[in-house]
């Protein structure tokens, strides 16, 4: 067992040529301004733990040219992003053409500044006429999100090779339709299962829409794939009940979902595709000269893991999480716990055998006193998975900048760059400078540890919360 001080000594690492580093956001965490939406809504009723809004969040709709100056100088040469719906459909069939020219800029400006652009389509938020006709408990939401999609192909395919359909069914559908925590607030096993299949049979829909329009395009380099959140549960205790629902709830959150959104398999509890899907796969894999899969690669989001105890009465069916022996935490109390990623990736790989985008990994952490060495014992994970053959491709850390944190509110800070909310002045972090040299250098060089000694000192704090 390696001892503390062993586990503080870093040594240096290069990063394989095929892994390439980015960063990751989503459009209602930064662009801000007045949209109804369903977060809107959710915040605007009180909703948020610190009491903010969606805007001004980072006001980032006004700022690409200056924002996307950072992401160069944090190193990125990729950028996940999203765009937000209820923007460019603001009502069912209307579409805002002001809203699409905007976003195409944005991606114009990606290009020119030499970062790949990979584009979210659905990261957590709905427009109302949606969410309040039913939202994704809808048996027709996969058809009227498609629509949406294929708007949006039209009009940036020709400049979007690389698409997130979804991202993190898993945690949306947990937080918003089982503990109701987030918007609609249902509190409902039901309503979760019928909100999974509905929206892997959107990514199945929109999979193929996409690889057949850009297809008519002429354009063969269309990769496409949905984001999982991986929280490995890991059994509390040697009981055997505690590995049963910890295998239980691996089952629930993320297998069925990666078995769903890769190879299109509905596993149980779902039921399965309607007969109007399978009509309308047949012919958009024809458009498209699909083969059978539905995911172009695994997307990723990890952060840490749960420890997981048979419990009768616990907030989740037959069990409850515990906090882990683990020491380090970050302030919202998540382990810090990078042999987690590496599970994670291994076994994807392993199962599917098609490359690995890590399309999220990061810290709460306001004052970075850590996320340096977060960065660096994650990335250390990375090129592991990469040396043992692993098709590991990009690395996107989450986040850019600070930025609206769904319920945490404004207060919980995931940047490499730290925002001030009154002022809009960015600021770049230690480990935002610390990322682009490891981008720059590729890898992390015995310099680069020399001058970082004191950041990669700092392991996470004793949090259980955000004040
Ligand atoms: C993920 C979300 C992302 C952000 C991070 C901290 O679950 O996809 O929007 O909130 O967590």
């Amino acid at each position: 067992m390696k001892n503390r001080e062993d586990q503080d000594r870093h040594l240096p690492f290069s990063l394989p040529a095929g892994v390439q580093l980015g960063a990751a956001t989503a459009a209602t965490q930064i662009e801000g301004g007045e949209v109804v939406h369903s977060w809107s809504r959710w915040a605007d009723l009180g909703h948020t733990k610190d009491g903010s809004r969606c805007s001004p969040a980072c006001d980032h709709w006004n700022r690409i040219a200056e924002d996307t100056a950072l992401l160069a100088e944090v190193g990125c040469t990729t950028y996940r992003f999203s765009v937000e719906w209820a923007r460019i459909e603001p009502a069912r069939g209307v579409f805002d053409q002001t809203a699409i020219d905007h976003y195409r800029a944005e991606v114009v400006a990606l290009n020119d500044a030499g970062i790949l652009p990979l584009l979210t389509l659905h990261h957590f938020t709905n427009p109302l006429w949606f969410e309040d006709s039913g939202g994704w408990l809808r048996e027709d939401s996969p058809e009227i999100f498609a629509e949406f999609v294929a708007h949006v192909v039209r009009n940036l395919g020709d400049l979007v090779a690389e698409w997130i359909v979804i991202n993190e069914p898993n945690v949306y559908l947990f937080s918003g339709f089982t503990i109701g925590e987030w918007p609609p607030a249902h509190r409902s096993m039901r309503d979760f299962l019928i909100g999974a299949r509905n929206l892997i049979r959107a990514h199945k829909r929109c999979y193929l829409t996409i690889h057949a329009m850009r297809r008519e395009l002429g354009r063969d380099d269309t990769l496409v794939g949905t984001a999982i959140h991986i929280r490995p549960f890991d059994p509390y205790g040697g009981n055997p009940l505690d590995r049963l629902v910890a295998a239980g709830f691996n089952h629930l959150f993320h297998d069925m979902f990666l078995e769903g959104v890769v190879r299109g398999r509905f596993i149980l509890p779902l039921r399965g595709d309607s007969a109007t899907d399978r009509v309308a796969y047949r012919e958009l894999r024809r458009r498209a000269g699909a083969t059978g899969r539905y995911s172009d690669f695994v997307g990723i989001n990890y952060y840490s893991r749960e420890m997981i105890q048979f419990a009768l009465g616990g907030q989740l069916p037959f069990g409850r999480i515990v906090q882990s022996s683990g020491p380090d935490r970050n302030e919202l109390g998540w382990e810090i716990f990078p042999e987690g990623l590496y599970r994670a990736v291994k076994s994807s790989y392993q199962r599917y055998r098609i490359p690995v985008y890590i399309t999220e990994n990061g810290t709460c952490d306001a004052d970075d006193r850590f996320r340096a060495r977060y960065l660096y014992e994650h990335l250390f994970q990375v090129a592991r998975l990469a040396t043992e053959g692993v098709d590991v491709r990009r690395y996107y850390h989450w986040t850019l900048m600070d930025n609206f944190e769904w319920a945490e509110g404004v207060a919980a800070r995931f940047g490499l760059i730290h925002v001030d909310f009154g002022t809009q002045v960015r600021t770049v972090r230690d480990s935002g400078r610390f990322y682009a040299r490891i981008s720059r250098e590729r890898g992390v060089t015995p310099a680069c540890l020399d001058e970082f000694t004191d950041a990669l000192r700092h392991r996470g704090v004793l949090g259980s919360g955000l004040p």
